[in-house]
Order: structure tokens, then C-alpha cells, then sequence
């Protein structure tokens, strides 16, 4: 696991330009910076992490930990500990429906549905295959082309019904 090999500045300086290309890391050292990058603050930036990306992947663990100086071996054992973290999901593709305000009024909730329906799962599960995981966020930082849902870690705009399912289709039949 990545996770736990991490141990000198060149991994956390790959983190750090792997995540310099996402707005939600930004957003997350916005947050952490609110926290003066402080130690005790662990939870509350794991979950404003998971609400931001809807789980909590190797990458995302390595980048806190880089950040607030901790040995990546605490921010995972604290990451996997706690029932209500998600580390990274199961399925060989994610989907994940932002639901915060903006997207919520702009539809992402029929987004969901549709999903849901399609896949015959609910948020936070995956399919019985292992195919496709579908999951959550509370605001990505991209309400301009609200609704947005992820696909596979890449940011997609004004996301309807039709094009989400057309997206899970090529999925299903890859
Ligand atoms: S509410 Fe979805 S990106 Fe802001």
C-alpha cells in the first residue's frame, strides 16, 4: 500500500503536483489553512476531504498528510478506524453525484435517481459485480457548471439523466 511507504519529500512532492491540477485540493487547503494546518484537526479535514471527493483514496490521504506533517501511517490508521470514511471504493469505476446546494437545485438529485435506478444500488454502494461504485460529495467546488458529477476522478459538467446513464452504459458494456 502507498500509503505506508511514503517516507520522504519526493513522494509528497508527487502528491503535491498530482493535486495541483484539481480545484478540490485547493478547496482543502483552504479548509486545512482555517485549521492553521493543525495536528488535532485530523477528523475535520478527513470528512471536509470525503465531502469534497466522496471517499478518501491513497492520494488524498498522502496530500493531509503531507500537509499537516503527520506520519502517513496515523492519517490511515485514523482514515480507516472510523466507520464513516470511505477509503477508496471497490469498484472498477466510481460515479460520484455532488449533491451539494447548487447541484441539488440544478437536478443532481433526479441525477441520483437515475442512477440509482439503473444500477440498483444506492449512494455508498457498489454493483454486486464490482464494476461500478457510486458515491457522494457535498460541494466539489464546481457549482458554475452545477450539476457536476466525477467519473473516475475527472470533474464533468451540467450532468443530466441521459448523460450519466449514457456514460454508466459504456461501463456496463466495456
Ligand atoms: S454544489 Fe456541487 S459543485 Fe458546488
Amino acid at each position: 500500500m502507498k500509503i505506508a511507504t511514503m517516507r520522504n519529500e519526493a513522494e509528497g512532492r508527487r502528491v503535491m503536483q498530482h493535486a495541483s491540477g484539481d480545484k478540490r485540493f485547493k478547496i482543502l487547503e483552504v479548509f486545512m489553512k482555517k485549521y492553521q494546518f493543525r495536528q488535532d484537526s485530523l477528523i475535520e479535514i478527513l470528512h471536509k476531504a470525503q465531502e469534497l471527493f466522496g471517499y478518501l483514496d491513497d492520494d488524498l490521504l498522502l496530500f493531509v498528510s503531507y500537509k499537516l506533517k503527520l506520519p502517513p501511517s496515523r492519517v490511515y490508521g485514523v482514515a480507516t478506524f472510523y466507520h464513516f470514511f470511505t477509503l477508496k471504493p471497490q469498484g472498477k469505476h466510481t460515479c460520484v453525484v455532488c449533491l451539494g446546494t447548487a447541484c441539488y437545485v440544478k437536478g443532481a438529485d433526479k441525477v441520483m435517481s437515475a442512477i440509482e435506478a439503473e444500477l440498483k444500488i444506492k449512494a455508498g454502494e457498489t454493483t454486486p459485480d464490482k464494476n461500478i461504485s457510486l458515491l457522494t460529495a457535498r460541494c466539489i467546488g464546481a457549482c458554475g457548471i452545477a450539476p457536476a458529477v466525477v467519473y473516475d476522478g475527472t470533474v464533468s459538467p451540467r450532468a443530466t439523466p441521459e448523460g450519466v446513464l449514457k456514460t454508466i452504459k459504456q461501463w456496463t458494456e466495456s
